[in-house]
């Protein structure tokens, strides 16, 4: 099916959604709740853009809106701008000492002052970190208590048991709000410490103890152990290579 955003036309895909549609032909829409490994959630409405058809114009969440045929989208308009500014303005306030929120307030040319709640605070409560962790079958973490006191944390503030150390949720964390600590062999995350295991072929620290433990068991396979002791590029390296013995 054919759709115009701003003023483009460009063929998108049943049951994707206008910002898939978007970041498959380079169209930039900003986003703040949305990562591409877990879809769109529409809970901060950052992704904000103006959808018309048959004459008649709403704002939607592209994250979440399905294209259909024949709509035309525009992904800056002074309504939406004005929506966005709002929202750095609200999140900034919420979460002033993150980098990101300070780059995006100064963005969105905000002009409030006198915002900040807490200074400490870089948490926008995206759950992005949330999602991560549940996507690896852990839920470690989730969002706690109510209204402006609502917060990411594990149960009772304790070092969750359940926890692998894997720190998916950092890396998915837009505004940098999940600290983790790397000394020596020591990774630090939610209050708790994890041993890192260093890969058997270059010697890159690159995942803890319990978070291979935990894939040798989801795995259920006879022994993958032995793979698991390499990294990511490591153990890339070692399938092209099998590949290349195999192709002759
Ligand atoms: Fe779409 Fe957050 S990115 S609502």
């Amino acid at each position: 099916m054919k759709i115009l955003i701003d003023g483009i036309e460009i063929e998108a895909q049943p049951g994707e959604t206008i910002l898939e549609a978007a970041k498959r032909t380079g169209i930039h829409i900003p986003t703040l709740c949305y990562h591409e490994a877990f879809g769109g959630q529409g809970s901060c409405r950052f992704c904000m853009v103006e959808v018309t058809k048959n004459g008649s114009s709403r704002v939607v969440a592209s994250c979440t809106y399905p294209v259909n045929d024949g709509i035309e989208v525009k992904t800056s308009t002074p309504q939406i701008d004005k929506i966005r500014r709002n929202i750095a303005m609200l999140l900034y306030k919420r979460a002033p000492n993150s980098l990101f929120m300070q780059t995006l307030y100064k963005e969105h040319l905000c002009t409030e002052n006198n915002l900040t709640e807490d200074p400490h605070e870089k948490c926008i409560l995206c759950r992005l970190c949330v999602n991560a962790c549940a996507s690896m079958g852990v839920s470690a973490i989730s969002t706690v208590m109510r209204g402006t006191d609502k917060r990411v944390a594990t149960p009772y503030d304790d070092a969750a048991a359940v926890c692998i150390g894997c720190a998916a949720c950092a890396q998915v964390c837009p505004t940098g709000c999940i600290e983790v600590q790397e000394e020596g062999n020591t990774r630090r995350i939610w209050n708790r410490d994890f041993v890192m295991v260093a890969c058997e072929d270059c010697g890159k620290k690159f995942a803890t103890r319990e978070q291979l433990a935990y894939i040798v068991d989801k795995s259920k396979q006879d022994s993958p152990e032995g793979e698991l002791q390499l990294c990511e590029t490591c153990r890339r390296k070692v399938i092209a290579r099998k590949l290349e013995t195999f192709n002759g």
